[in-house]
Protein backbone atom coordinates (compact mmCIF):
# COMPACT_ATOMS: atom_id res chain seq x y z
CA UNK A 1 0.00 0.00 0.00
CA UNK A 2 0.96 3.66 -0.83
CA UNK A 3 0.56 6.59 1.56
CA UNK A 4 -2.49 6.88 3.56
CA UNK A 5 -4.50 4.26 1.69
CA UNK A 6 -3.84 4.52 -2.09
CA UNK A 7 -1.69 1.81 -3.48
CA UNK A 8 1.76 3.11 -5.55
CA UNK A 9 -0.46 2.30 -9.22
CA UNK A 10 -3.22 4.33 -8.01
CA UNK A 11 -0.60 7.22 -6.82
CA UNK A 12 0.69 6.61 -10.25
CA UNK A 13 -2.01 6.45 -12.15
CA UNK A 14 -3.13 9.83 -10.62
CA UNK A 15 0.22 11.54 -10.97
CA UNK A 16 0.06 10.40 -15.20
CA UNK A 17 -3.24 11.86 -15.68
CA UNK A 18 -1.69 14.98 -13.97
CA UNK A 19 1.35 15.18 -16.60
CA UNK A 20 -0.54 13.69 -19.44
CA UNK A 21 -3.96 15.39 -19.44
CA UNK A 22 -4.09 18.04 -16.85
CA UNK A 23 -1.28 20.24 -17.60
CA UNK A 24 -1.12 21.74 -20.82
CA UNK A 25 2.38 23.72 -20.41
CA UNK A 26 4.28 25.16 -17.50
CA UNK A 27 1.75 27.61 -16.97
CA UNK A 28 -0.96 25.77 -15.84
CA UNK A 29 1.61 25.41 -12.31
CA UNK A 30 -0.26 26.45 -9.21
CA UNK A 31 3.46 26.50 -7.45
CA UNK A 32 6.58 26.95 -8.66
CA UNK A 33 8.05 23.65 -7.12
CA UNK A 34 8.55 22.70 -10.90
CA UNK A 35 9.86 25.85 -12.37
CA UNK A 36 13.37 26.21 -12.10
CA UNK A 37 14.45 29.50 -9.43
CA UNK A 38 17.92 29.41 -9.88
CA UNK A 39 19.13 30.46 -14.22
CA UNK A 40 20.96 27.68 -15.55
CA UNK A 41 25.28 28.67 -16.55
CA UNK A 42 25.46 30.59 -19.94
CA UNK A 43 26.96 27.49 -21.45
CA UNK A 44 23.29 25.27 -20.89
CA UNK A 45 21.81 28.26 -21.66
CA UNK A 46 22.97 28.74 -25.44
CA UNK A 47 22.34 25.02 -26.19
CA UNK A 48 18.73 25.52 -24.74
CA UNK A 49 17.97 27.98 -27.74
CA UNK A 50 18.41 25.32 -29.51
CA UNK A 51 15.58 23.59 -28.03
CA UNK A 52 12.61 22.60 -29.84
CA UNK A 53 9.82 25.05 -28.33
CA UNK A 54 7.10 22.61 -27.56
CA UNK A 55 9.54 20.32 -25.53
CA UNK A 56 10.80 23.65 -23.02
CA UNK A 57 6.56 24.33 -22.37
CA UNK A 58 6.08 21.38 -20.82
CA UNK A 59 9.39 21.75 -19.12
CA UNK A 60 8.34 21.01 -15.43
CA UNK A 61 11.96 20.93 -13.88
CA UNK A 62 12.76 22.38 -10.00
CA UNK A 63 16.47 22.77 -10.45
CA UNK A 64 19.53 22.47 -13.57
CA UNK A 65 20.90 19.23 -13.05
CA UNK A 66 22.85 19.36 -15.74
CA UNK A 67 26.67 18.70 -14.96
CA UNK A 68 29.31 20.09 -17.72
CA UNK A 69 32.52 17.95 -18.41
CA UNK A 70 29.94 14.99 -19.51
CA UNK A 71 31.91 14.26 -23.17
CA UNK A 72 31.40 10.51 -24.22
CA UNK A 73 29.44 9.82 -21.57
CA UNK A 74 26.33 7.50 -20.89
CA UNK A 75 23.54 9.55 -19.30
CA UNK A 76 20.46 8.28 -17.73
CA UNK A 77 17.13 10.79 -17.15
CA UNK A 78 14.48 9.76 -14.80
CA UNK A 79 11.54 10.76 -15.49
CA UNK A 80 12.48 12.74 -18.42
CA UNK A 81 9.15 14.48 -19.49
CA UNK A 82 9.19 16.06 -22.35
CA UNK A 83 12.84 15.52 -22.50
CA UNK A 84 14.25 19.24 -22.14
CA UNK A 85 17.27 17.85 -20.17
CA UNK A 86 17.82 15.27 -22.49
CA UNK A 87 17.89 17.25 -25.30
CA UNK A 88 20.44 20.07 -23.72
CA UNK A 89 22.48 16.48 -22.00
CA UNK A 90 22.68 15.34 -25.69
CA UNK A 91 25.21 17.93 -26.94
CA UNK A 92 26.56 18.04 -23.61
CA UNK A 93 27.69 14.21 -23.70
CA UNK A 94 28.42 14.72 -27.89
CA UNK A 95 28.62 12.35 -30.46
CA UNK A 96 30.37 9.38 -28.43
CA UNK A 97 28.29 9.82 -25.58
CA UNK A 98 24.29 8.45 -25.01
CA UNK A 99 21.23 9.95 -23.65
CA UNK A 100 18.38 7.76 -22.49
CA UNK A 101 15.49 9.04 -21.00
CA UNK A 102 12.58 7.32 -19.31
CA UNK A 103 9.01 8.47 -18.19
CA UNK A 104 6.03 6.49 -17.73
CA UNK A 105 3.59 9.09 -19.17
CA UNK A 106 2.75 8.59 -22.75
CA UNK A 107 1.82 11.92 -23.97
CA UNK A 108 5.34 13.39 -22.05
CA UNK A 109 7.37 11.25 -23.89
CA UNK A 110 5.44 11.79 -27.53
CA UNK A 111 6.34 15.30 -27.10
CA UNK A 112 10.35 14.25 -26.16
CA UNK A 113 10.31 11.79 -29.46
CA UNK A 114 8.15 14.11 -32.05
CA UNK A 115 11.57 16.44 -31.76
CA UNK A 116 14.54 14.05 -31.40
CA UNK A 117 15.30 13.81 -35.20
CA UNK A 118 14.71 17.54 -36.25
CA UNK A 119 16.76 18.10 -33.13
CA UNK A 120 19.39 15.86 -34.35
CA UNK A 121 20.35 17.57 -37.59
CA UNK A 122 20.38 20.64 -35.55
CA UNK A 123 23.25 19.24 -33.44
CA UNK A 124 24.69 17.49 -36.28
CA UNK A 125 24.04 13.57 -34.36
CA UNK A 126 22.14 11.16 -32.40
CA UNK A 127 22.35 10.04 -29.53
CA UNK A 128 18.71 10.02 -27.51
CA UNK A 129 16.46 7.25 -26.51
CA UNK A 130 13.27 7.43 -24.99
CA UNK A 131 11.91 4.38 -22.32
CA UNK A 132 8.27 4.07 -21.30
CA UNK A 133 8.48 2.91 -17.68
CA UNK A 134 8.88 3.46 -13.90
CA UNK A 135 11.82 4.51 -12.53
CA UNK A 136 11.25 2.33 -9.71
CA UNK A 137 11.46 -0.74 -11.64
CA UNK A 138 14.86 -0.32 -14.25
CA UNK A 139 14.71 -3.84 -15.24
CA UNK A 140 15.32 -3.00 -18.82
CA UNK A 141 18.58 -1.20 -17.63
CA UNK A 142 21.36 -3.52 -16.62
CA UNK A 143 23.48 -2.99 -13.65
CA UNK A 144 27.14 -0.56 -13.56
CA UNK A 145 26.16 0.24 -16.98
CA UNK A 146 25.54 4.23 -16.61
CA UNK A 147 27.95 6.98 -15.93
CA UNK A 148 25.51 9.48 -14.51
CA UNK A 149 21.89 9.41 -13.58
CA UNK A 150 20.16 12.85 -13.95
CA UNK A 151 16.19 13.67 -12.80
CA UNK A 152 14.52 16.88 -12.36
CA UNK A 153 11.73 17.16 -9.66
CA UNK A 154 10.70 13.80 -10.25
CA UNK A 155 11.70 11.29 -7.23
CA UNK A 156 8.94 13.03 -4.66
CA UNK A 157 6.30 11.80 -7.27
CA UNK A 158 7.38 8.23 -6.72
CA UNK A 159 5.34 6.01 -4.05
CA UNK A 160 8.21 4.00 -3.27
CA UNK A 161 11.10 6.46 -3.11
CA UNK A 162 13.67 3.64 -1.54
CA UNK A 163 13.41 1.77 -4.64
CA UNK A 164 14.28 4.50 -6.97
CA UNK A 165 17.50 4.98 -4.98
CA UNK A 166 18.62 1.67 -5.04
CA UNK A 167 17.35 1.27 -8.73
CA UNK A 168 19.84 4.46 -9.49
CA UNK A 169 22.70 2.50 -7.02
CA UNK A 170 22.40 -0.38 -9.30
CA UNK A 171 22.78 1.17 -12.69
CA UNK A 172 25.28 3.20 -12.02
CA UNK A 173 28.98 2.27 -12.90
CA UNK A 174 31.42 2.34 -9.54
CA UNK A 175 33.05 5.95 -10.03
CA UNK A 176 29.24 7.58 -11.42
CA UNK A 177 26.93 9.98 -10.27
CA UNK A 178 23.25 10.62 -9.68
CA UNK A 179 22.93 14.28 -10.16
CA UNK A 180 19.85 15.35 -8.89
CA UNK A 181 16.90 18.15 -8.20
CA UNK A 182 13.75 17.32 -5.94
CA UNK A 183 11.87 19.06 -3.89
CA UNK A 184 12.17 18.81 0.03
CA UNK A 185 9.94 19.32 3.12
CA UNK A 186 11.30 20.77 6.45
CA UNK A 187 9.22 17.97 8.06
CA UNK A 188 6.74 14.91 7.51
CA UNK A 189 3.39 15.79 5.76
CA UNK A 190 0.58 14.18 7.23
CA UNK A 191 -0.78 11.12 5.30
CA UNK A 192 -3.92 12.78 4.04
CA UNK A 193 -1.85 15.77 1.95
CA UNK A 194 0.67 12.80 0.73
CA UNK A 195 -2.05 11.30 -1.34
CA UNK A 196 -3.80 14.63 -1.89
CA UNK A 197 -4.06 14.49 -6.18
CA UNK A 198 -3.21 18.16 -6.35
CA UNK A 199 -0.40 18.09 -4.00
CA UNK A 200 1.27 15.12 -4.93
CA UNK A 201 0.78 16.26 -8.93
CA UNK A 202 2.47 19.77 -7.79
CA UNK A 203 5.52 18.13 -6.56
CA UNK A 204 4.58 19.11 -2.87
CA UNK A 205 2.31 16.23 -1.22
CA UNK A 206 5.09 13.54 -2.13
CA UNK A 207 8.05 16.03 -0.98
CA UNK A 208 10.07 13.77 1.63
CA UNK A 209 11.23 15.25 4.83
CA UNK A 210 14.78 16.46 3.84
CA UNK A 211 16.43 13.55 6.62
CA UNK A 212 14.42 11.13 5.50
CA UNK A 213 15.91 10.84 2.42
CA UNK A 214 19.47 11.50 3.89
CA UNK A 215 18.71 8.12 5.39
CA UNK A 216 17.28 6.09 2.65
CA UNK A 217 20.43 7.54 0.59
CA UNK A 218 23.06 6.42 2.63
CA UNK A 219 20.89 3.03 3.20
CA UNK A 220 20.93 2.27 -0.42
CA UNK A 221 24.50 3.01 -0.45
CA UNK A 222 25.31 6.41 -1.08
CA UNK A 223 27.19 7.47 1.74
CA UNK A 224 27.95 10.81 2.01
CA UNK A 225 25.04 13.17 0.01
CA UNK A 226 26.22 16.33 -0.99
CA UNK A 227 24.26 19.76 -1.65
CA UNK A 228 25.04 21.85 -4.85
CA UNK A 229 22.69 23.79 -4.28
CA UNK A 230 18.87 25.44 -2.92
CA UNK A 231 15.95 27.54 -3.32
CA UNK A 232 12.89 27.66 -1.36
CA UNK A 233 9.28 27.10 -3.09
CA UNK A 234 6.62 29.33 -3.39
CA UNK A 235 3.07 27.66 -3.00
CA UNK A 236 1.40 30.17 -4.77
CA UNK A 237 -2.36 28.83 -4.56
CA UNK A 238 -4.45 30.03 -1.54
CA UNK A 239 -6.44 26.36 -1.08
CA UNK A 240 -2.95 24.57 -1.36
CA UNK A 241 -1.41 27.40 1.27
CA UNK A 242 -4.12 26.45 3.45
CA UNK A 243 -3.38 22.64 3.33
CA UNK A 244 0.01 22.85 4.18
CA UNK A 245 -0.27 25.41 7.02
CA UNK A 246 3.73 25.53 8.48
CA UNK A 247 5.65 23.38 6.02
CA UNK A 248 8.26 25.11 4.04
CA UNK A 249 9.93 23.54 0.94
CA UNK A 250 12.84 23.68 -0.88
CA UNK A 251 14.37 22.75 -4.67
CA UNK A 252 17.39 21.17 -3.77
CA UNK A 253 20.19 19.56 -6.15
CA UNK A 254 21.56 16.53 -5.07
CA UNK A 255 25.41 14.68 -5.70
CA UNK A 256 25.38 11.15 -4.88
CA UNK A 257 28.61 9.60 -5.90
CA UNK A 258 28.64 5.15 -6.16
CA UNK A 259 31.95 4.92 -4.58
CA UNK A 260 31.69 1.63 -2.81
CA UNK A 261 34.10 1.06 0.19
CA UNK A 262 35.95 4.80 -0.74
CA UNK A 263 33.19 6.77 1.31
CA UNK A 264 33.07 6.87 5.11
CA UNK A 265 30.18 8.35 7.40
CA UNK A 266 32.33 10.91 8.83
CA UNK A 267 34.86 13.00 6.93
CA UNK A 268 38.66 11.66 7.72
CA UNK A 269 41.33 13.66 7.19
CA UNK A 270 44.52 11.72 5.07
CA UNK A 271 46.21 14.49 4.40
CA UNK A 272 45.36 14.02 0.49
CA UNK A 273 45.06 17.19 -1.80
CA UNK A 274 43.02 17.59 -4.75
CA UNK A 275 44.02 20.66 -7.75
CA UNK A 276 41.39 21.05 -10.31
CA UNK A 277 42.50 21.26 -13.83
CA UNK A 278 40.31 24.01 -15.10
CA UNK A 279 39.26 21.34 -18.20
CA UNK A 280 35.43 21.43 -17.33
CA UNK A 281 33.89 23.54 -20.08
CA UNK A 282 32.28 26.60 -18.97
CA UNK A 283 34.33 26.33 -15.19
CA UNK A 284 37.91 27.30 -16.77
CA UNK A 285 38.25 29.52 -13.46
CA UNK A 286 36.56 27.13 -11.15
CA UNK A 287 34.59 24.04 -10.65
CA UNK A 288 32.18 23.78 -7.59
CA UNK A 289 31.50 20.52 -6.44
CA UNK A 290 29.23 20.92 -3.59
CA UNK A 291 27.72 23.83 -1.56
CA UNK A 292 30.98 23.98 0.34
CA UNK A 293 34.05 23.20 -1.96
CA UNK A 294 34.99 25.81 -4.98
CA UNK A 295 37.93 24.36 -6.68
CA UNK A 296 39.98 27.20 -7.69
CA UNK A 297 41.93 26.08 -10.81
CA UNK A 298 45.36 24.77 -10.01
CA UNK A 299 45.37 25.41 -6.29
CA UNK A 300 45.72 22.62 -4.04
CA UNK A 301 43.70 22.17 -1.62
CA UNK A 302 43.28 20.16 1.68
CA UNK A 303 40.71 17.65 1.21
CA UNK A 304 38.87 14.74 3.05
CA UNK A 305 38.69 10.91 2.37
CA UNK A 306 35.51 11.57 0.89
CA UNK A 307 36.30 14.50 -1.36
CA UNK A 308 38.86 12.96 -2.80
CA UNK A 309 37.54 10.07 -3.71
CA UNK A 310 34.58 12.39 -5.18
CA UNK A 311 36.53 14.42 -7.49
CA UNK A 312 39.71 11.84 -7.43
CA UNK A 313 37.70 8.37 -8.67
CA UNK A 314 34.80 9.26 -10.13
CA UNK A 315 33.42 10.56 -13.43
CA UNK A 316 35.37 14.22 -12.50
CA UNK A 317 38.69 12.31 -12.04
CA UNK A 318 40.24 13.63 -15.36
CA UNK A 319 39.22 16.99 -14.68
CA UNK A 320 41.81 16.62 -11.27
CA UNK A 321 44.88 15.73 -9.76
CA UNK A 322 44.21 13.68 -6.19
CA UNK A 323 47.73 13.10 -4.39
CA UNK A 324 48.20 11.46 -1.52
CA UNK A 325 46.01 7.89 -0.70
CA UNK A 326 44.80 6.51 2.97
CA UNK A 327 48.08 5.07 4.33
CA UNK A 328 48.45 7.39 7.02
CA UNK A 329 45.36 9.01 8.72
CA UNK A 330 45.41 12.51 10.60
CA UNK A 331 41.94 11.83 12.55
CA UNK A 332 38.98 13.54 11.88
CA UNK A 333 38.90 16.25 8.55
CA UNK A 334 38.32 19.63 10.06
CA UNK A 335 35.26 20.50 7.89
CA UNK A 336 33.98 23.66 10.01
CA UNK A 337 36.32 25.05 7.71
CA UNK A 338 37.21 24.22 4.13
CA UNK A 339 40.61 25.62 3.00
CA UNK A 340 39.34 26.69 -0.81
CA UNK A 341 35.54 27.83 0.38
CA UNK A 342 34.49 31.37 1.30
CA UNK A 343 32.62 30.65 4.73
CA UNK A 344 32.42 28.25 7.75
CA UNK A 345 30.93 25.26 6.45
CA UNK A 346 26.86 25.24 8.27
CA UNK A 347 25.07 22.65 9.80
CA UNK A 348 28.11 20.44 11.66
CA UNK A 349 30.43 17.84 10.68
CA UNK A 350 28.70 14.40 9.71
CA UNK A 351 29.78 13.70 6.02
CA UNK A 352 29.93 17.59 4.97
CA UNK A 353 33.82 18.12 3.84
C1 LIG B 1 7.51 17.32 -12.70
S1 LIG B 1 7.59 16.41 -14.18
C2 LIG B 1 9.28 16.65 -14.62
C3 LIG B 1 9.58 16.22 -16.02
C4 LIG B 1 10.98 16.53 -16.51
N1 LIG B 1 11.99 15.97 -15.64
C5 LIG B 1 11.17 18.02 -16.67
O1 LIG B 1 12.07 18.56 -15.99
O2 LIG B 1 10.42 18.62 -17.40
C6 LIG B 1 7.54 14.76 -13.59
C7 LIG B 1 7.67 13.68 -14.67
O3 LIG B 1 7.95 12.46 -13.99
C8 LIG B 1 7.19 11.42 -14.54
N2 LIG B 1 7.01 10.42 -13.48
C9 LIG B 1 6.45 10.62 -12.27
N3 LIG B 1 6.50 9.51 -11.52
C10 LIG B 1 7.13 8.58 -12.28
C11 LIG B 1 7.49 7.22 -12.06
N4 LIG B 1 7.21 6.63 -10.90
N5 LIG B 1 8.12 6.56 -13.06
C12 LIG B 1 8.39 7.17 -14.24
N6 LIG B 1 8.06 8.45 -14.51
C13 LIG B 1 7.45 9.16 -13.53
C14 LIG B 1 5.91 12.09 -14.98
O4 LIG B 1 5.29 11.34 -16.00
C15 LIG B 1 6.40 13.44 -15.48
O5 LIG B 1 6.71 13.41 -16.83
Amino acid sequence: MGAGGKDASQIQSEVKEYYGETLATTSDLKTNACCTANAPPKEIRDILAKVPSEVIAKYYGCGSPLPQGIEGLHVLDLGCGSGRDCYVASKLVGPTGRVTGVDMTPQQLEVARKHADEYASTIGYANMSFVQGTIEDLSAIPDDSIDVIISNCVVNLSPDKPAVLKEAYRVLRNGGEFYFSDVYGDRRLPKALTQHKILVGECIGGALYEQDFLRIARRVGFEDPRVLDSAPIDVKDPQLIELVGEAKFTSVTYRLFKLPGLLESLCEDYGQVAVYKGTVPGHRHAYQLDDHHRFETGRPMLVCGNSAAMVGDSWLGKHFTVSGDRSTHFGLFPCHFSPSADAPTPGGCASCC
